[in-house]
């Protein structure tokens, strides 16, 4: 996760630069149930409204949530499929507050109505996140549900109405790239608390469709209109979270991006951007499937680590017996062709490890989706000609059904 905001107030409030410090434990993104009322193009989980059995039950979440709790997890995702499915979505939610998690739910949004927000407000959800991929017909296409855009867009204002924090998720490919702008116009409109910006990763359905992912000049104009959008916003004081997941390059855009318009301030951007790291898959972050099943995060539903039905979360997560997971906590880790060679490792960290996976077979082969130019990462073709040789003991890619 890259916080564009917090580098864009750098540049007007700076504040010093330190060493990278790992909180105590990962955020853990759980898919509590994979049941949706949404049959999303691009979804990771292959969600679809039906039945999924052997999910795990709420005396079972109970005593995984004190495992998280004695793994020193300092926040807890709810997601699905779409978690309001989950009847004790709520029980599970309130022990988490009581347990003193910061709790997020990760919703379609369609599903907050006048019914369920007294419930929603009195959790204390820390974050609401509500998926929008554009506006209108767009969003229902991409969603394949007439109607969502507007469900989805009535759940958000009852939730900004009791003056919970509400944040727009945005998964841009090539067909709703066209939708951003107006999708950041909503997000001022509106007064919505925060903007997540996912490119698409190769998981799931998102991996069968993973031909519609958006073009390199494509994301690049993105970017560029995120940043531009997210100075404009903080230097008219309007306060907004910025944030984009799934490709780690952006920070390095960023330092382009600064170079640029801030000359005077590289230098500091750039120790700050070190000091954020980039991505962080197995490392800060860690996924909990409806199953129980661990994974590095929830792009990595094909890299079963342990189930916590067997094994406690943190022996699951500190047992580097799996080959994926150490050489993702591996630092720096051992990356091929151009991320290999890339000056800019110790700010990208080699980015979503997924898509090299999935293109390729190896998952620290480069990351196709990587946007910036050989000039931006400091290469020359003759410098990812000459890879090192890496021997990667990597055999375990599952099919998934589709
Ligand atoms: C799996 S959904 C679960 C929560 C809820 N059903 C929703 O759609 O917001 C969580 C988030 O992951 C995003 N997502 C799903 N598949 C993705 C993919 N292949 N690449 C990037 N983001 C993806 C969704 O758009 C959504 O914002
Ligand atoms: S992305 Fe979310 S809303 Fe869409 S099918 Fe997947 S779980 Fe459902």
């Amino acid at each position: 996760m890259f916080r564009i905001s917090h580098f864009i107030r750098e540049l007007d409030h700076p504040t010093p630069a330190g060493p990278r410090r790992n909180p105590p434990g990962p955020v853990v993104i759980w898919n509590l149930i994979r049941r949706c009322n949404l049959t999303c193009e691009h979804c990771y989980s292959i969600s679809a409204d039906k039945d999924f059995p052997g999910e795990l039950d709420t005396a079972e979440v109970f005593k995984v949530m004190d495992d998280l709790k004695a793994a020193r997890v300092p926040v807890l995702i709810l997601s699905g499929g779409e978690p309001l499915l989950r009847p004790d979505i709520f029980d599970i939610a309130r022990r988490a507050k009581g347990m003193g998690f910061y709790v997020a739910l990760s919703s379609n949004g369609t599903l907050i109505d006048e019914g369920n927000i007294d419930a929603i407000d009195g959790i204390g959800f820390d974050y609401v996140g509500v998926s929008l991929d554009g506006i209108g017909a767009t969003h229902d296409h991409f969603r394949r549900k007439q109607g969502a855009f507007d469900a989805s867009l009535a759940g958000i204002r009852l939730c900004l109405a009791r003056g919970i924090k509400v944040g727009v998720r945005y998964t841009m490919t090539e067909g709703n790239a066209h939708d951003l702008r107006g999708l950041l116009k909503l997000v001022e409109d509106e007064g919505i608390d925060k903007f997540y910006f996912s490119h698409l990763n190769y998981a799931g359905r998102g991996n069968k469709h993973r031909a519609g992912d958006a073009r390199h000049r494509t994301t690049r104009e993105a970017m560029e209109l995120l940043f531009e959008t997210c100075l404009d916003l903080h230097r008219r004081g309007i306060d907004k979270d910025f944030v984009t997941g799934n490709n780690d390059a952006d920070g390095v855009f960023l330092l382009h991006w600064v170079r640029r318009r801030f000359p005077d301030r590289v230098a500091h951007v750039e120790a700050k951007l070190r000091q954020w790291g980039g991505n962080a898959s197995g490392v800060n972050v860690a996924n909990i499937d409806n199953l129980g099943v661990v994974h590095p995060d929830t792009m990595w539903w094909h890299v079963p680590l342990g189930n916590v039905r067997q094994r406690a979360f943190g022996e699951i997560w500190n047992d580097l017996s799996d080959p994926l997971l150490a050489g993702l906590k591996q630092h720096p880790r051992r990356l091929e062709g151009r991320c290999g060679a890339c000056r800019h490792i110790d700010i990208c960290n080699g980015s979503s490890r997924v898509r090299a996976g999935q293109v390729t077979g190896n998952p620290w082969a480069e990351d196709p989706a990587c946007y910036l130019s050989d000039d931006e990462i400091g290469v020359t073709p003759a410098d990812y000609g000459r890879e090192r040789v890496v021997t990667t003991p990597w055999v375990r890619l599952q099919k998934v059904d589709a």
